[in-house]
């Protein structure tokens, strides 16, 4: 039996070649979040977002799970007996690392091991890339005890699933594999579990050979875009191509025009110029 986790213990990172492997670390407990793990998970992202060495974050599970979701001891039952400032402030603590995770300066990818649950789907959402492994299950389970989807997870499958899909997935409390997760949108890809780490390092290593201040704008303009009007996504896209400029994105865009035009040693339609 595991002794009660020190807050500090809950997220493990490793960091390789330019990727942060960032795994939920209570394997004994499914990866469930806990008040605790939210405050941990938060400060390792933020400590993570600004270090040179750091490329790419990939976000996994330690043991079997991905996430079981939200932690129905510490984060619901023994947080609701506090009352309602409690409530405000881990619901906050939750909240604060997804929404920092949503608009990370760096590349994210979800490596989806095994189970996502519920509140699990926050975090999901909020990595640009997600590959499963074909094991994994995901499951809006709220439904099968008693409560609604929330802390965004009803909007995550509004967001991301054909809209007869969502409404079933969160009605019925039936969990999805890996590879019908990707059929309806939840994940980017599902591949077998023992071709899981090497299809994420593959991934990763493709946007380390990018140009990261283009990959940045990228990744927040089609979020953005997600709520916008044509019109002022058009205006937006004018304006971040721009704001780009300032950041070394003119000489990148010459130096790769040079490569194509003059140099003929790349095609973009093909692959990356060298950096
Ligand atoms: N909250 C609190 N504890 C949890 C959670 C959770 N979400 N998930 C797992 N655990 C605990 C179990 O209580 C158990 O603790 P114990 O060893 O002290 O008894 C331990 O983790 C292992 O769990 P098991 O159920 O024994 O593991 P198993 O591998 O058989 O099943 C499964 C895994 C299917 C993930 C199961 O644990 C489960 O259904 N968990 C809840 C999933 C869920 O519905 N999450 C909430 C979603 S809704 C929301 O997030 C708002």
């Amino acid at each position: 039996e595991q002794a009660v986790r020190a807050e500090e213990d809950t997220v493990a990172v490793t960091i390789e070649n330019r990727i942060a492997w960032v795994r939920f670390n209570r394997p004994e407990k499914r990866n469930c979040m806990s008040p605790k793990l939210n405050r941990q998970m938060l400060k390792v992202i933020e400590e993570l977002e600004f270090r040179d060495d750091v490329g790419v974050l990939v976000l996994s599970g330690e043991g079997d799970a991905w996430s079981a979701g939200m932690d129905l001891k510490e984060y619901f039952r023994e947080t609701e007996a506090q009352g309602l400032w409690a409530i405000r402030k881990s619901q906050r603590e939750a909240y604060r690392w997804w929404n920092r995770l949503r608009w990370y300066e760096k590349p994210t990818i979800a490596m989806v091991n095994g189970w996502c649950f519920g509140g699990g789907y926050g975090p999901l959402y909020a990595c640009d890339i997600a590959v499963a492994s074909d094991d994994a299950q995901f499951g809006l389970s709220e439904i099968n005890w008693g409560i609604l989807p929330g802390g965004g997870a009803s909007k995550v499958a509004a967001d991301l699933m054909p809209l007869r899909k969502a409404i079933y997935h969160a009605m019925m409390g039936e969990n999805l594999t890996g590879p019908q997760a990707a059929a309806q949108g939840l994940v980017t890809e599902s591949v077998p579990h023992a071709q899981l780490k090497a299809r994420v390092t593959e991934i990763a290593e493709a946007l380390l050979k990018k140009d990261g201040h283009a990959l940045r704008a990228t990744k927040w303009a089609v979020r953005r875009m997600i709520d916008m009007t044509y019109e002022n996504a058009e205006d937006y896209l004018i304006r971040a191509q721009e704001a780009l400029h300032s950041y070394g994105g003119v000489a990148a865009r010459k130096e790769a025009t040079r490569q194509f035009l003059d140099e003929k040693s790349f095609k973009p339609g093909l692959g990356t110029f060298d950096t």
